[in-house]
C-alpha cells in the first residue's frame, strides 16, 4: 500500500485528507492518507521515516513550510520563490518538495473564469505573507503587468513587492477604496473574513461591475467580501477551489494518476463548511 501524510502542528483541522481520500476510492487505489502531528522541532526525524520507505510523499502545512525546504534534496523553482514547501514526494530515491499553491490559485481560477488574464491588466492584493506571494507570483506568471500590494503592515508589503520588482507596487491602506475602481482583480490573501476573524475593511463602493474579486478563504464559504462583490455586480471567485486544486499535483506525484476536480469532491468538501 501506497502511504501519504499531512504534516502539520496542529494538524487535526486539516481538510487535505477528504481530498485524497475521494480520489484514492474515485481511482479505486490502495493507498493511505494520513494526518501527523509533526512539531517544529521534529520535522528531521519526520523526513528520515519517508527516506526509509514508510511513505510516499505527503503535504507540509504550518508551521513547517519553511523548515522542512532546506531539509529536502531538491527544491523546485517555486517553492525556492516561496520559501516554502507544501509537497513533498519520492524521485530516484531522493526527497523532492515544491509548493502548489500558486498553481491552485491559478488553475481554480481559470476554472472559474476562463480567459481571466486577457482581462485583468491590474490587480489588487490585499495582504503581504506567504499566500500573498504565491498569489503575487502566480500572477506575475501569468502576464499581470500591474500588481499592487495593501496590507495592515506596510513595510511588509513594500518588502513583497521588492522581491518582484517592477509590475508590483505597495501602497497605502488609504489607497484602497480609490484602487478597488481601478483593478480588473482583487484578491483577499489575509485571514480576515474567515469565521473568528475580524471582517476584511475594504470598502468596495467603487468596484467595477465585472471585476473579479476572489477570496482565499473558504470558511465560510461566501464570504462577506464575495457576497458584496456579487451583489455589487463583481464575479465572486471562493477560495475552496484554490484548495482542491493545489492538492492535484501532488496526488498525481505519489499516486501516478492526475486526479480532478469534479463537482462531487468539491459538494463532499461543502457539506463541512458553513454557507456563510
Ligand atoms: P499566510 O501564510 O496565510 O499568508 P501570514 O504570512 O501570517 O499568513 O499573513 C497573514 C496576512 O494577513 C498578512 O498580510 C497580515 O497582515 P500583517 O502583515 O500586517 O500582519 C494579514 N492580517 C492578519 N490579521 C490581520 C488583521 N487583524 N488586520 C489586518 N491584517 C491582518
Amino acid at each position: 500500500m501506497t502511504r501519504c501524510f499531512i504534516i502539520g502542528h496542529p494538524v487535526a483541522h486539516s481538510r487535505s485528507p477528504i481530498i485524497h481520500g475521494h480520489w484514492l476510492a474515485e481511482h479505486g487505489l490502495d493507498g493511505s492518507y494520513e494526518r501527523v502531528d509533526v512539531p517544529p522541532g521534529a520535522v528531521a526525524a519526520f523526513l528520515d521515516r519517508i527516506r526509509s520507505g514508510e511513505f510516499a510523499g505527503g503535504n507540509v502545512t504550518v508551521p513547517n513550510k519553511e523548515a522542512v525546504l532546506p531539509l529536502l534534496d531538491h527544491v523546485g523553482e517555486t517553492a525556492r520563490r516561496m520559501g516554502a514547501v507544501n509537497t513533498i514526494w519520492v524521485e530516484d530515491g531522493k526527497l523532492h518538495g515544491d509548493n502548489t499553491d500558486a498553481f491552485g490559485f491559478l488553475a481554480h481560477l481559470d476554472d472559474r473564469v476562463p480567459g481571466w488574464d486577457a482581462r485583468t491588466a491590474s490587480a489588487l492584493i490585499l495582504g503581504a505573507g506567504g499566500a500573498a506571494r504565491a498569489v503575487v507570483h502566480g500572477l506575475v506568471s501569468r502576464g499581470v503587468g500591474r500588481i499592487i500590494l495593501v496590507n495592515r503592515s506596510m513595510a511588509r508589503a513594500e518588502d513583497l513587492a521588492a522581491e518582484f520588482g517592477a509590475g508590483v507596487e505597495a501602497r497605502g491602506r488609504a489607497e484602497a477604496a480609490a484602487l478597488v475602481a481601478t483593478s480588473d482583480l482583487i484578491v483577499n490573501t489575509t485571514s480576515l473574513g474567515m469565521q473568528g476573524q475580524p471582517p476584511l475593511d475594504l470598502d468596495l463602493a467603487g468596484l467595477r461591475p465585472g471585476t473579479i474579486v476572489d477570496d482565499i478563504v473558504y470558511v465560510p464559504l461566501e464570504t462577506a467580501l464575495l457576497a458584496e462583490a456579487r451583489a455589487r455586480g463583481g464575479v465572486p471567485v471562493d477560495g475552496l477551489g484554490m484548495l482542491l486544486h493545489q492538492a492535484i499535483p501532488g496526488f498525481e506525484r505519489w499516486f501516478g494518476v492526475r486526479p480532478e476536480v469534479t463537482p462531487a469532491l468539491r459538494a463532499r468538501l461543502e457539506a463541512d463548511i458553513p454557507l456563510r
